[in-house]
């Protein structure tokens, strides 16, 4: 069992420790304070300031006092952004910055042991949230955080920030490539349509997933990016598309792109849901009231009911209907 936050879940080790007298704990923090200027002192390394140190729970042993045996992890923690909450006096934790996420360290620099501290690796997801909360709920990545798939499903902070390395696949990923290759570890079903004929250039690293997801989650299904704050994000890049136009294509507003288009990428041109452009259309307006039966092949519904589908003229449905997304000019979206 790894030590929490929570009082309830401490060990029992710790729970001891807590009910001490308060004489003896006295004692213990000059012992502590005694101990840690003689280590320094011997290993010439500026002290672990003990001013500070005595101040606080038993339990902090301070950044420094990690170093002498994570060398590697502490020397590279000098130029992680989080470096930042060793020296700003302002976040609570200067100087002991690594027991922000680990926890008191104290019990666990005198054993050595994997039992005295906490890794959030190994943390129940909703546990490792919450220690990576205490200091990033506040910002705008997070706000649909509570909505998320991720966080509904044991996706946790840890799962895609690795808070030691640095480069590639590093604390965060921010080129495309990075990005794809750690959304794919998870979604290879979505990563496998990114390979259709027509999609968007994601294998080339020219997009990433996080151009139209938030992988913190949204207000809206799917975790999906917002343009112009509560647009769906696709008209980020296809503004053109998107409107608002003075006549607008009922579908593009009310059922969205992915009424007529297959984002992750299809067998088709254009990316459409379908093979030829007139089915799209037909699947919405082939029930238009007609002159006479359906079985006349026409489609249309006043005379003269011109749209005779038999033909391949009528077939091409965007030959005519070239505004298909809205027009500023035309209700039937010819112009
Ligand atoms: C006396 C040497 C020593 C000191 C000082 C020390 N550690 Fe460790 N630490 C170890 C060893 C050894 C392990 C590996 C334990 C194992 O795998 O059983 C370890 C493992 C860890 C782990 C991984 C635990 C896990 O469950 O995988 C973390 C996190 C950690 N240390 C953090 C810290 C922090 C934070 C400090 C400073 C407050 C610190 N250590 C100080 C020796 C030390
Ligand atoms: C922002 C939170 C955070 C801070 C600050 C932090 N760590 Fe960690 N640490 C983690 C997480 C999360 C892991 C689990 C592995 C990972 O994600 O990189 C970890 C893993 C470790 C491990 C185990 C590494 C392994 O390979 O198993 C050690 C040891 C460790 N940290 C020591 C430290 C020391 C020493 C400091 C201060 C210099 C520190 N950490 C600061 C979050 C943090
Ligand atoms: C004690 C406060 C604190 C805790 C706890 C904390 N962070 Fe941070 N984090 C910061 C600060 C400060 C920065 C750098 C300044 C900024 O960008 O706000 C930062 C930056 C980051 C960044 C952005 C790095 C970049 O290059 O832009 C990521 C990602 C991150 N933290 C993830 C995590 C994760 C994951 C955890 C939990 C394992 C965690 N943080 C825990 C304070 C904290
Ligand atoms: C599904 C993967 C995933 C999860 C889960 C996740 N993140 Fe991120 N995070 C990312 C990616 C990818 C980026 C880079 C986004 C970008 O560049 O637009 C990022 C960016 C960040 C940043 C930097 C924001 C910025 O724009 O500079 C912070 C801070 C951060 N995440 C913290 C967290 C915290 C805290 C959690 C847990 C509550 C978390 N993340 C959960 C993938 C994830
Ligand atoms: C550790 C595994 C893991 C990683 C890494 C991961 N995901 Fe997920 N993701 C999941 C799981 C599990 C679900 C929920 C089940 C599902 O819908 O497949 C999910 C769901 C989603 C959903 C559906 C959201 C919804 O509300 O229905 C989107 C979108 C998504 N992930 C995008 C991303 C993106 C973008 C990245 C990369 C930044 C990413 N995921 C990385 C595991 C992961
Ligand atoms: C061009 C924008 C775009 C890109 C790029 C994109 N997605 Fe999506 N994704 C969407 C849209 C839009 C939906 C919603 C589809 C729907 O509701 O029918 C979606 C849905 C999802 C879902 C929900 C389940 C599903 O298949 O419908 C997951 C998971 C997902 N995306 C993951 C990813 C991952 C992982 C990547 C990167 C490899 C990615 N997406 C790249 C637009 C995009
Ligand atoms: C980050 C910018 C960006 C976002 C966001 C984006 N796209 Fe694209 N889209 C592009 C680019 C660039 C191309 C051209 C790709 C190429 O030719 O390689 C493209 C091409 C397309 C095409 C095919 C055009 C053709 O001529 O074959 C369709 C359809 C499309 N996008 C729909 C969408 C939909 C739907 C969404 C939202 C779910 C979306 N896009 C989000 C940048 C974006
Ligand atoms: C009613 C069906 C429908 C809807 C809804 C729709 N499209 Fe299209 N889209 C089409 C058709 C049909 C074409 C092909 C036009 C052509 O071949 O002349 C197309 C072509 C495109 C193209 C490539 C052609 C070009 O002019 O660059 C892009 C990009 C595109 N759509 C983006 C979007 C976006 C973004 C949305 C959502 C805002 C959207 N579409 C909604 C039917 C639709
Ligand atoms: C998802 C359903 C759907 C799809 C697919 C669809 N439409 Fe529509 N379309 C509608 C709705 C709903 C209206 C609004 C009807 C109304 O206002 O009476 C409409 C209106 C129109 C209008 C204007 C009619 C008028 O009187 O205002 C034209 C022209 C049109 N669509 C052509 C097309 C073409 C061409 C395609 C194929 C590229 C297509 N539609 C695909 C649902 C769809
Ligand atoms: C040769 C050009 C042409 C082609 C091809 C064409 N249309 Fe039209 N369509 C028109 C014209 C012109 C109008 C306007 C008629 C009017 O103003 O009354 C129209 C009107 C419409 C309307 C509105 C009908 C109404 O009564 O409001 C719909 C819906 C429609 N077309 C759908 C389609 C579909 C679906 C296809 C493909 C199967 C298609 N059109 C192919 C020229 C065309």
């Amino acid at each position: 069992m790894t030590v929490s936050f929570r009082p309830s879940l401490r060990t029992s080790n710790e729970n001891r420790r807590a009910r001490l007298p308060r004489e003896a704990r006295l004692l213990l923090l000059v012992a502590a304070a005694l101990l840690t200027t003689t280590l320094a002192g011997a290993q010439d390394k500026p002290a672990a300031a003990p001013p500070t140190t005595a101040n606080k729970p038993a339990e902090n042993a301070g950044s420094e006092a990690c170093q002498g045996c994570h060398e590697d992890i502490f020397n590279a923690f000098q130029k992680n952004p989080h470096h930042l909450v060793e020296t700003d006096k302002k976040r609570g934790w200067e100087t002991r910055a690594c027991e922000s996420c680990h926890g008191p360290g104290a019990k666990h620099a005198e054993s050595a042991s994997a039992d005295d501290i906490r890794n959030p690796l190994k943390l129940k997801p909703a546990e490792a949230d919450r220690a990576c909360l205490t200091c990033h709920l506040n910002q705008s990545t997070h706000v649909g955080r509570i909505y998320s798939s991720h966080a509904k499903n044991q996706v946790s902070c840890v799962s895609c920030h690795s808070i030691h390395k640095n480069g590639p696949n590093g604390l965060v990923a921010r080129k495309a490539t990075e990005v794809n290759q750690l959304c794919a570890r998870c979604h290879a079903d979505v990563w496998a349509s990114f390979q259709r004929p027509f999609k968007h250039r994601l294998p080339e690293g020219a997009m990433s997933c996080v151009d139209c997801h938030n992988p913190h989650g949204t207000l809206l299904s799917r975790s999906l990016q917002t343009a112009r704050a509560n647009e769906p994000g696709c008209g980020k890049c296809h503004g053109d598309k998107a409107g608002p136009f003075p006549f607008e294509h009922a579908p593009v507003r009310v059922e969205g792109c992915m009424a007529c288009h297959e984002p992750h990428g299809s067998a088709n041109p254009r990316m459409m849901t379908r093979h030829e452009i007139g089915f799209v259309c037909l699947e919405c307006h082939s029930n238009l009231p007609a002159p006479t039966l359906p079985a006349n092949g026409t489609l249309g519904t006043s005379p003269p009911a011109f749209h005779d589908l038999r033909t391949p003229r009528f077939q091409n449905c965007t030959l005519c209907h070239q505004k298909v997304h809205g027009s500023y000019v035309d209700r039937t979206l010819l112009k």
